[in-house]
């Protein structure tokens, strides 16, 4: 679904679109959307066309695979998870065209790194690509939930990714 009325930075149709997903801890929420982006892609042959990736705002976890629960869960939809924990830096605001937070915690953490006004436009948060009527206006932190907590993370994000893709794709695709 195309999402209207979404103000984002300028998209280049010449170049691959930069995408980093970010969440507190980087072994949950974030590697996951970058999992599915990575499939979306994949299934629409235009892997080329896109740089995907995922960053924490803490330092927990550095360099750890995303937790095991969350593996578990994704690759039951096909999804594998393969992503090393990093931090997020001050570069990625120059490096990446969208920064996607998970929460609002996330957000203002990314808005008080920003280095400028047009790197604090690139943060977008996930929820701005739910559908109307979605239940939820953040993606909730499952790490010290159950199973649900993680079905509901995968869900939210199969929809809300994918409108990521429509609503990027029909810019590019404008110009
Ligand atoms: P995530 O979940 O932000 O979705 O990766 C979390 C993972 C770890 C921690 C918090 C949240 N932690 O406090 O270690």
């Amino acid at each position: 679904m195309v999402i209207e009325n979404i103000t984002i930075p300028p998209i280049s149709p010449d170049k691959s679109t930069k995408v980093l997903f970010v969440c507190l801890g980087n072994i949950c929420r974030s590697p996951a959307a970058e999992g599915v982006l990575l499939n979306i892609v994949d299934h629409e042959g235009t892997t080329d066309e896109w740089i995907i990736d995922s960053a924490g705002t803490g330092n927990y976890h550095i360099g750890q695979l995303p937790d095991r629960r969350m593996r578990v869960h994704a690759r039951a939809r096909g999804i594998e998870l393969t992503h090393h924990c990093r931090q997020v830096n001050a570069s990625d605001f120059r490096e990446f065209d969208l920064i996607i937070p998970m929460d609002a915690a996330n957000a203002d953490d990314l808005k008080y790194m920003a280095p400028d006004d047009a790197s604090e436009r690139k943060i977008i948060p996930m929820a701005r690509f739910f559908a109307p009527g979605t239940h939820y206006d953040y993606v909730p932190d499952p790490y010290y939930e159950g199973a649900e907590g993680f079905e509901l993370v995968l869900d939210l994000l199969n929809d809300a990714v994918q409108n990521l893709y429509d609503t990027v794709s029909h810019i590019k695709s404008r110009h």
